[in-house]
């Protein structure tokens, strides 16, 4: 783990300014740099990075940040990746914690792994292009398969010369260690002899999605040999077929930037439609995806496209994979390809624009694909049809979202000439089904969950909008003093009671603090929770609210949120970003009924809620004696509180 010191030391160092123009064209525009949006294509800059505040916001994707948080959406990387990329870029030593040794062990195979890999592949590249051999064969090969320089070059592809040692003495010579020649599977080790894996085979390196190498894909030239069309590394501490996604490294950016993700079987298939300049592309490498693989995925976008090779056979083994995806919560889509052909191949013979068009408008919707497949078999035989109906609905109960399920089913009743009802219950059964067999909470908690959302869905969303205005304020004026007005109730001569005026001056932290603290509240978005512990633990240290420390924070989510709030501030100079002198100050008079709405709202609403709780109790009959006073003594408040909120002006 990187340390503390570093990760500050980077924070410190990193000009966001600096780092995002490495990436977008920015533009210098009063104390403002724009650009255009890196995540949508857009005609007028709607990007805007703040060198004073370090921070970035996209106003056309709704993104924004830190530095740090701008290479992890960009660039895809992970904290630390991001952090490590930093480092090189501003020559900072990175200093590691201490692990133990067991840690550093296991660290440092890995790292050796890595860096052997990374050697095998600059060597087979090498061989491939500069090489007799490798270009004779190796090279031509890929040129009758119709791949140009750049491709190969982008892909670096490669080939291992057909000699039982001819790498791992090259390796050897080059004092890497046996042992993780052995442990990556480049070489195999016998007692009495060692040869390389990939001999004679062309080399497809697999990368992860910040651009390791992981293992490698070797093919064979020969027709007639009996040995596998295709070689991989074996399982081993860095390469792990089920977490791999041939191509994501390339894919990664299209993916996101194109908001869908093609799924292809081979190696050749991702690599001849890069080619023909479709880059959201990876392969799954001739299985079914696995629920990593499609986490890795939906890192990028909740759209996937299945292309499916052309043979019937190979279709249907293929859609039970499917449901996988389903269950993941994606959209899934499916395209086929004439008998015969697979993406690959389809490509190579038509225009690039005659499969553009094709990619674009044929691919339909998964359930809607499989009720047409599955229905032309079936069409005249009512025991396949019960069949076929039950396969499609167990497709349609993986899907997490309740809403989605049930547009599915009326679709699925009208296409199959089959009652809603029955589809309904069958739905039913096989939710419940499910969730028995698996034993698994998840169903469960699924139903509980959509319960919940639908009871308090306008309650979660109307706090939440206030516990953000919370936040807020702390950030922006949480450092101020300002004339605080209450409104206390007392008795009049006569004994009616009456609410007097009351000014006082206090600090807008410790105000909100006292008022939240004195009610208990807490925040229904965890993430606001956590930013106002932070803030409040700052601020109880110090005395006073550092903004910029906090959106510099090193916890991802909360540097986010910060950010966010600072810059939605920022949003309506968007539109006056050219004449930098206009600087809309904060109307100070009103901070004190900012801060009084925001913290009487948030109690009016959570009074609500404790009335309708209680008031549900009575209506069931579960009600007990107390729930009544209490009934009563919230509506009084709640009274209070809506004529405190209109008297405060
Ligand atoms: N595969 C494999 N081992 C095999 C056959 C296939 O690992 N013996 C994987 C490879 O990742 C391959 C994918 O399954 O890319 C799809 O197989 P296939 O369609 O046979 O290969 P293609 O990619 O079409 O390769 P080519 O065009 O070179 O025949
Ligand atoms: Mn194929």
């Amino acid at each position: 783990m990187i340390n503390r010191i570093t990760i500050d030391q980077i924070f410190e160092t990193a000009r966001v300014e600096e780092v995002i123009g490495e990436f977008v064209q920015l533009k210098k525009s009063g104390s403002n740099f724009k650009g255009l949006s890196p995540f949508t294509e857009e005609k007028t800059p709607s990007f805007m990075v703040s060198p004073v505040k370090q921070i970035w916001k996209d106003f056309s994707s709704g993104k924004g940040g830190n530095v740090v948080s701008f290479l992890m959406e960009h660039e895809h990387y992970t904290y630390p990746e991001a952090l490590r990329w930093l480092a090189k870029k501003y020559n900072i030593e990175i200093e590691e914690t201490q692990l133990d040794d067991e840690q550093k062990k296991a660290l440092d195979q890995r790292e050796s792994m890595y860096v052997i890999s990374e050697f095998a592949r600059d060597y087979f590249h090498d061989i491939l292009l500069n090489d007799n051999e490798g270009k004779t064969i190796g090279l031509s090969y890929f040129k009758e398969r119709g791949y140009r320089e750049d491709t190969i070059k982008k892909f670096q592809l490669g080939y291992s010369l057909d000699q039982w040692e001819a790498f791992t003495k090259v390796a050897l010579d080059k004092e890497y260690k046996l042992e993780y020649l052995e442990k990556t599977g480049l070489t195999i080790v016998k007692t009495d002899k060692q040869f390389d894996r990939f001999k004679g085979r062309v080399i497809f390196p697999i990368h992860s999605m910040s651009g390791r190498v992981l293992g490698f894909g070797g093919r064979i030239l020969s027709t007639t040999a009996k040995a596998a069309k295709y070689l991989n590394s074996p399982t081993s501490d860095i390469y792990d077929k089920s977490k791999a996604l041939y191509g994501i490294y390339y894919a990664k950016q299209s993916i996101a930037k194109e908001n869908n993700c093609y799924l292809v079987e081979g190696y050749t298939d991702v690599i001849t439609l890069h080619q023909a300049g479709i880059e959201n592309v990876v392969a799954s490498s001739g299985t079914a995806l696995t629920p990593d693989q499609i986490r890795l995925i939906k890192r990028l976008t909740p759209n996937i496209t299945v292309l499916f090779d052309g043979d019937a056979a190979g279709i249907r083994a293929s859609m039970r994979g499917i449901d996988l995806i389903l269950e993941q919560g994606m959209n899934v889509k499916v395209l086929t390809f004439p008998d015969g052909d697979d993406p690959d191949s389809y490509a190579k013979k038509v225009s690039s624009d005659e499969l553009y068009t094709y990619l674009k408008e044929k691919p339909k919707d998964f359930i809607r694909f499989k009720i047409s497949i599955l229905l032309k078999e079936a069409q005249s035989d009512p025991i396949k049809k019960a069949d076929l109906v039950r396969d499609i609905i167990h497709s349609v109960s993986v899907i997490p979202d309740r809403i989605q399920r049930e547009i599915y089913v009326k679709e699925c009743a009208s296409l199959m000439d089959v009652s809603e009802e029955v589809l309904f219950s069958n739905l039913a059964q096989q939710i419940a089904k499910a969730s028995q067999t698996r034993g698994s909470r998840d169903f469960q908690e699924i139903k509980k969950m959509e319960v919940v959302r639908q009871q308090q869905l306008p309650k979660i969303n109307q706090l939440e909008k206030y516990e953000r205005e919370i936040i807020k304020i702390l950030l922006l004026y949480g450092n101020q003093k300002a004339d605080f007005v209450d409104w206390i109730e007392e008795e009049d001569s006569l004994g009616n009671s009456i609410l007097t005026k009351k000014i006082y001056e206090n600090i807008v932290a410790d105000e909100i603090y006292l008022n939240l603290q004195e009610d208990e509240i807490a925040f229904t978005n965890t993430s606001f929770q956590k930013i106002y512990n932070t803030i409040i633990h700052l601020y109880n240290q110090k005395q006073s609210i550092d903004i910029h420390k906090l959106s510099q924070h090193e916890e991802s989510k909360i540097a986010e949120i910060t950010s966010h709030i600072l810059m939605d501030d920022e949003k309506y100079k968007l539109s006056d970003w050219e004449r930098k002198d206009i600087i809309v100050k904060p109307k100070e008079a009103h901070i004190p009924k900012l801060v009084n709405d925001v913290v009487l709202n948030l109690r009016r609403i959570l009074i609500a809620g404790k009335i309708g709780e209680i008031t549900k109790k009575i209506k069931d009959n579960k009600s007990e004696r107390e729930d009544m006073e209490e009934v009563m003594n919230y509506t009084q408040l709640r009274k209070l509180l809506f004529d405190k909120l209109h008297r405060v002006v």
